[in-house]
């Protein structure tokens, strides 16, 4: 990636010793210590296989204790360190550019009580986010997030990036689900904002800051979440449609008809579906007898099968005729209903597998969305397949452009071209997976200098010396300004 050739080490941050390994030794005990080069492997690497870094230790505390008596050490020392949850960030902001220390949360996975009266769920950072979801199963609950990596994704990763995925939708983002948090800052204390109360209007929401600061500002170690109720009456609706326009006025009717039930509206053109069939053995497009350019899933949650059919069933009415769905069909059994989201959720492991892919996660207005899918189909013509799928209902496109290997040629065409585009009509370089190393010169396009350098004195206050997660998010430049 040619962000390694802008990137330089700062000299300000130590090189690690032998006698650090000692004192880390101390602190979380042998087996807590990692430096095996198979060992490190799996932590240099991002899940894209894109960004590679060279640390040479990886840490694993048990303990909030823990993880701030290493954060101390390394603050005082200048060691730089990246926190890193289930690696399945896809802007490799979870790995090390250079040497740093990798901090990983996965062995803190304890929950810590559940409150079955209000949904409330205390839990370490590194739970993976499937986990918490099964144990609330039992209990009558849900995790208010859900997405495609959640089988090795962790619940401080989710928080650290903002992770918005298929639900957001219907339950909103984590910045309204997280009820309190318990962090560790850069020079080791520890700020327990870790409440369980809906309602707290006492004072700055500092919890905020850390929600989508993707480990530059502190190391979640624990966090409180509210979750909805799992509701028994789930459908989904797999729809084709010719134009996106159609696509629009659909979620139009979906918001409307479906109401309160809506849980889902997510899109894919035929190019991510074609991806998935064919990277996906047991895949079968639901819709056989013809090609169409666009997809839809629509799901709907509710408490009551017959009347959640009925709402389901008078939408799809409206929509086939007013001539908006093309072809249509609704899961029948639990086995369809997760075929189904798999055609979408498997989009991207399926790129990953045909070859290289150049991800971008935009937000942009609805009515905008997919034309700048068709712009760079244009500008690129045979030398890539370059497709859209995403969170419709949400205004976030994944704009997704795969080549068999990855060539600077080909980058030079997208960017800054998708940037410049996405900046001219009004929307976000990073919708939802944050910016950290791919995206961090990118910020310029959705935040203004001003808005950079008021980012770059929180940065200066909760770690002055740097060291979470350099070279990610802000830019190294903006930071210098802020420096005493
Ligand atoms: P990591 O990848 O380990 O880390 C991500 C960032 O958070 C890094 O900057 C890291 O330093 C920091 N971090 C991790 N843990 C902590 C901590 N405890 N304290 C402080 N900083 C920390 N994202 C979406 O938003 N929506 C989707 O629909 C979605 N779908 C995906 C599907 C697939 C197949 C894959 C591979 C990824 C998807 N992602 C999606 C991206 C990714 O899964 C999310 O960003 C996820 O929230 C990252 O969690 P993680 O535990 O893997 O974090
Ligand atoms: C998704 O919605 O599928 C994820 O954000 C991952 C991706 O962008 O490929
Ligand atoms: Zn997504």
């Amino acid at each position: 990636d040619s962000r390694y050739v802008k990137t330089f080490r700062d000299p300000r941050y130590s090189t690690l010793e032998n006698e650090d390994l000692v004192e880390f030794k101390k602190i979380v005990g042998d087996t807590g210590v990692l430096t095996e080069a198979f060992e490190l492997e799996a932590a240099n690497t991002d899940w894209l296989k894109k960004y590679f870094g060279s640390s040479k230790v990886l840490l694993r505390p048990t303990s909030t204790q823990q993880v701030s008596e290493i954060l101390k050490y390394c603050n005082a020392r200048k060691l730089a360190v990246v926190p890193q949850g289930g690696n399945t960030g896809l802007v490799g902001g979870s790995v090390p550019v250079f040497d740093e220390v990798v901090l990983s949360l996965g062995a803190m996975n304890k929950i810590v009580l559940f409150d079955e009266l209000n949904g409330i769920l205390v839990c370490e950072a590194g739970c993976i986010l499937e986990n918490l979801d099964n144990y609330l199963l039992e209990k009558g609950y849900m995790m208010p997030l859900d997405f495609g990596a959640k089988g090795s994704c962790q619940i401080g990763g989710n928080i650290s990036t903002n992770a918005g995925g298929v639900h957001l939708l219907r339950y909103g983002s984590l910045r309204a689900n997280v009820l309190g948090l318990e962090i560790v800052l850069a020079n080791g204390e520890v700020i327990d904002s870790l409440r369980t109360l809906r309602k707290d209007n006492t004072g700055y929401d500092l919890k905020q800051l850390f929600i989508g600061a993707e480990g530059t500002l502190g190391v979640v170690t624990k966090v409180s979440i509210l979750t909805p109720p799992r509701l028994s009456s789930k459908n989904v609706a797999f729809l084709s449609c010719g134009s996106f326009v159609d696509c629009q006025k659909i979620l139009k009717e979906a918001k409307s008809r479906l109401g309160e039930i809506l849980s889902a509206f997510e899109f894919m053109d035929r190019h991510a579906l074609d991806m998935v069939l064919k990277h996906s053995g047991k895949s079968r497009d639901p819709l056989p007898a013809s090609k169409h350019t666009f997809y839809l899933l629509v799901e709907t949650t509710g408490s009551f099968q017959n009347h959640d059919r009925e709402k389901l069933d008078k939408f799809l009415e409206a929509c086939m005729e007013n001539g908006l769905v093309a072809d249509g069909v609704v899961a029948q059994d639990n086995q369809q209903f997760t075929s189904f989201w798999h055609l979408r959720e498997g989009v991207t492991e399926a790129l990953s597998k045909e070859g290289a892919v150049y991800k971008y996660d935009l937000s942009i207005p609805v009515p905008h969305l997919y034309s700048v899918v068709e712009d760079l189909q244009k500008r690129l013509g045979d030398l890539a397949i370059v497709m859209g799928y995403g969170h419709l209902g949400d205004g976030n496109l994944h704009l997704n452009i795969s080549t068999p290997q990855y060539d600077e040629k080909i980058l030079a065409l997208i960017e800054p071209f998708v940037y410049e585009w996405t900046a001219s009509h009004e929307g976000s370089v990073s919708a939802e997976h944050g910016l950290g190393f791919m995206k961090a010169d990118a910020i310029y396009y959705s935040k203004s200098p001003e808005l950079v350098q008021w980012m770059a004195k929180f940065k200066q206050i909760f770690d002055s010396n740097g060291i979470l997660n350099p070279y990610k998010v802000l830019p190294p430049s903006a930071l210098k300004e802020t420096s005493p």
